[in-house]
């Protein structure tokens, strides 16, 4: 079976990027790249990336004006990832547009709120209500905006998924149990975010920053 768990290789230094990915490559279900890895190393960088045959994960979170965004998209179109992130918060026209700019194979999935994010945080920027209902909203949004899914924390995918029996989940803010929490608040361990709905696990530091990042994917695959 197709390994859920994306590891989230972020760093900006190409060749550390390849040691880490062939190193886990057996047991990823893909790579995700992001913003730090990207403004490196373009879209070149990340074509070679896909070199390694697994699925990217290109994670730009977009969130800009509708015809900026699909242009961006666009200008993406030689890579057509696996998947693509926008933020839900850009609006239905942007994320409608979006979509339409995509290749046919690339799932457009809207980051809800970021996982590093409380409630408190979210209160601080002017929004009232628990992340909760934030990501439900948006996860709703999203959904009637023709995309192919969200990004949620573990605390949200199950509530999102009753809404959405066919979308395409995707839960960062994944911690083995014990792990190290560093600037994720809102997070879970691998087994519970599975078991609550998600489709794919992204799984950045305990892999990456592992003494053996195979060995420490391995073992959080076991836990599944
Ligand atoms: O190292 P760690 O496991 O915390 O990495 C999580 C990855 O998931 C990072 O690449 C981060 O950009 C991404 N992400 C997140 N929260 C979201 C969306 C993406 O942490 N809501």
């Amino acid at each position: 079976m197709t390994s859920p768990i994306y590891v989230a290789i972020d760093t900006p230094d190409l060749a550390r990027a390849r040691i880490i990915a062939a190193a886990v490559r057996r047991h990823a279900g893909g790579l995700k790249l992001g913003l730090e890895f990207f403004c490196h190393n373009g879209r070149s960088g990340v074509l070679e990336m896909a070199e390694l045959g697994l699925p990217i994960f290109l994670d730009l979170k977009l969130h800009d004006i509708p015809n900026t965004v699909a242009k961006a998209i666009q200008a993406l179109a030689p890579i057509a990832p696996a998947v693509l992130t926008v933020h839900a918060s850009g609006g239905r026209a942007m994320l409608e547009d979006a979509k339409a700019a995509a290749p046919a194979g690339t799932k457009v999935v809207a980051v809800t709120m970021l996982t590093s994010l409380d409630d408190r945080d979210l209160d601080a920027t002017g929004i009232n209500g628990k992340a909760h209902d934030q990501v439900e909203r948006l996860a709703l949004l999203s959904r009637e905006a023709g995309l192919d899914g969200i990004v949620c924390s573990g605390n949200e995918v199950a509530a999102a998924r009753n809404g959405w029996k066919d979308g395409f989940f995707v839960v960062p803010g994944i911690r083995p149990a014990n792990g190290e929490l560093a600037d994720q608040k809102r997070v879970m361990t691998p087994r519970e975010a599975m078991d609550s709905g998600a489709s794919i696990l992204v799984i950045g530091r305990p892999v990456t920053q592992a003494a053996d990042p195979d060995a420490a994917l391995k073992a959080i695959a076991a836990t599944l």
